[in-house]
């Protein structure tokens, strides 16, 4: 790979349609996921030598079969949530816990107990929490999360600095945390920050990892600084990929300026966004004052991002793969919201028909996760290319 535009490829689904197809017939809305994108995607940022050791941020995408697959790459796993810990633990043999990393906002005080009864590594991003339990967090190793002042992002909602969000230590207290800390025993062996999703700079590791390990300093004790996720993919048909060499190039300079750091990321979104496709069937076709509208079997419901971020996902015509897709249709779903739209504008075949398979790509991370039975409607289905479970 050189420096500048990189190339994207065909997606692994166009060569596999014919399955798709054949898995649609066991109903939809279906998720499928294709592991070897999953594994691409791991040994690319595996390979990277400056980084130390990457948690895959599992919120993005919990299908057990995914899960098993990052970790056989080497990768750890990263936990928001107490069931998300049991998940964890339950469908990865052998999961070592020092390979789990905790890193809750607002949970409540069972889950940071239950977290240090496992024995993964805890984020901690408040002195509150520290000052009202103190018996929970004495004695113990932390990582403190820090907010950088800004956030950044493909939207705002995604955004997790600044002072709108609720994420993190502002950088002005953190010498009252670590004072608060010492006075109960606990040791800061990492710090860390994630200031968004969907994070076009590849720049923005390296001063984000600058920032922590200027702070690091003063406290004597840190190991790891963890620089967050945030790695964006090419949604729309003109984006690029993320450039990975200059990413990588920032990680290098930035390490050999602080070498005595371990060098922590934890993506999620880039692990498993292009490996997931989302399956619906054409329900109706209608036009209405000018605006032809293709409805799937699935909509807000099945994959929330249009709706709640103005996200971009390439919708194709499966059934019709090889006609040309010449007519604009808004996509809907069938949810009684205005807002029910996977996309506006979208080319299609002319004869996009009732019973058609539509393929929404780039769906694999965000997507399932985010799906809710809103009007009552089923979860959709999931599975890996090739089996269905
Ligand atoms: N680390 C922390 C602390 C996070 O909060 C997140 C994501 C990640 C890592 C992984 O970020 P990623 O590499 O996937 O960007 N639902 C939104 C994205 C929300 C991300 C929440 N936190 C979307 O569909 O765009």
């Amino acid at each position: 790979i050189a420096h500048g535009k990189m190339q994207r490829g065909t997606p692994w689904w166009s060569p596999q349609r014919k399955a798709l197809l054949q898995a649609a017939q066991a109903g939809t809305p279906r998720y499928v996921y294709d592991l070897d994108t999953v594994r691409a995607r791991a040994r690319a940022l595996a390979s990277i030598t400056a980084i130390d050791r990457c948690f895959y941020a599992i919120k993005a995408n919990p299908y057990p079969a995914i899960l098993q697959a990052v970790v056989a790459e080497g990768f750890g796993l990263e936990c928001v949530s107490q069931a998300e810990l049991d998940h964890v633990f339950s469908v990865v043999p052998n999961m070592a816990p020092q390979r789990v990393l905790f890193t809750p906002s607002f949970a409540p005080r069972r889950e940071y107990e239950a977290a240090f009864a496992r024995g993964v590594n805890v984020t901690l991003d408040n002195i509150e929490a520290l000052q009202r339990w103190p018996e929970v967090f004495r004695g113990r190793t932390l990582w403190l999360r820090l907010d950088l002042g800004h956030g950044e992002g493909h939207h705002e909602k995604v955004r997790t600095g600044g002072v709108a969000a609720k994420f993190g230590l502002p950088v002005a207290r953190f010498d009252a945390f670590v004072s608060e800390a010492n006075k109960l025993g606990v040791r800061i062996s990492g710090l860390h920050a994630h200031l968004g999703s969907g994070i076009d700079d590849p720049r923005h590791w390296r001063d984000v990892y600058a920032n922590l390990a200027g702070l690091a300093d003063s406290v004597g004790t840190i190991e790891f600084i963890d620089i967050g996720g945030g790695l964006p993919i090419p949604y729309t048909p003109d984006a690029e990929a993320f450039d990975l060499v200059a990413w990588r190039a920032g990680l290098d300079e930035i390490k050999a300026e602080y070498p005595r750091f371990g060098l922590v990321i934890e993506p999620g979104r880039y692990l498993v966004a292009e490996s997931g496709v989302l399956l619906l069937t054409v329900t109706q076709v209608v036009e209405k004052d000018g605006v032809r509208r293709v409805g799937g079997d699935g909509g807000m419901n099945a994959l929330m991002r249009p709706a709640m971020y103005e996200a971009y996902h390439g919708i194709h015509n499966l059934t019709r793969l090889d006609d040309g897709a010449t007519q604009a249709f808004d996509v809907v779903g069938p949810i009684c919201e205005t807002g029910d739209v996977l996309g506006r504008g979208r080319l299609l075949p002319t004869a996009t028909v009732e019973g058609d398979v539509l393929l929404v790509a780039d769906a694999g991370a965000y997507g399932m996760a985010m799906a809710n039975t809103y009007n009552l409607r089923a979860l959709p289905a999931e599975q890996v290319l090739g089996k269905t479970e």
